[in-house]
């Protein structure tokens, strides 16, 4: 089954707790933590202590965090101390990136690599047999609320076979501009957990229940 992954980038911080809970009621599968160090990307968010504190309010809650920050290695530790359920690093960035998935693993934390739009998948070759997460960037990494660059289908397309044709294990994720105008398109690409800001926390009950049904209820096609 497909999971939707609410990120609480667009959520409310002075009701956090509040608005992770119900999101987690209606059904929503992971929570997406999205950092940002206002260097890889212009804006600044949180660090760890996001983590610890949602994970001690509720341990149940996956986080599902999405590194944006220039030197993701310097911070793995304190992620994966604060209880970060999958951590996920930028391809783009990382040193070592063989070093540092294995130090996730070592954690017993999932390990995702991450790619922006531009980024073609030939780079993921040596990651794909290791990962348990590849995370598509479907926008410019930064801000919610943007458009979805129609080519990065193709990526998650192009990792839906590599994933097939060589019985690769990892999920395919996509964050940016889903909606749900789009989400159907995007399911079949291939993919597999869907992250979605401003669709889910900036909509009405009924839009955030239809948006977690219409993923539940996805049948991949053979
Ligand atoms: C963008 C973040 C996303 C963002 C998605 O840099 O990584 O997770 O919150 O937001 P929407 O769904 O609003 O495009
Ligand atoms: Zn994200």
């Amino acid at each position: 089954m497909a999971k939707l992954a609410p990120s609480i980038l667009s959520a409310n911080f002075y009701k956090l707790g509040e608005d992770i809970e119900n999101a987690l009621k209606l059904g929503a599968d992971w929570i997406h933590v999205d950092v940002m160090d206002g260097h890889f990307v212009p804006p600044i968010t949180f660090g760890s202590k996001i983590v610890k504190d949602i994970k001690s309010g509720n341990k149940n809650a996956f986080c599902d965090v999405h590194l944006m920050i220039t030197n993701p290695q310097d911070q793995i530790m304190q992620f994966v101390e604060a209880g970060a359920d999958l951590i996920n690093i930028h391809c783009e960035v990382v040193h070592h990136g063989d070093r540092f998935i294995n130090l996730i693993k070592e954690n017993n934390k999932l390990a995702g690599v991450t790619v922006n739009p531009a980024t073609p998948v030939s780079l993921l070759e040596h990651y794909l047999p290791l990962v348990d997460l590849i995370l598509v960037m479907s926008v410019n990494p930064g801000y919610g609320g943007q458009k979805c660059i129609g080519y990065t289908l193709k990526k998650i397309e192009e990792l839906k076979n590599l994933k097939v044709k060589n019985k690769y294990n990892y999920l395919i994720e996509i964050d940016g501009g889903i909606y749900l105008k789009n989400i159907e398109t995007v399911l079949k690409a291939g993919t597999d957990v869907i992250v979605a800001g401003s669709a889910f926390f900036n909509a009405s009950l009924e839009e955030k229940k239809k948006l977690i049904e219409v993923v539940h209820n996805f049948k991949q096609e053979c």
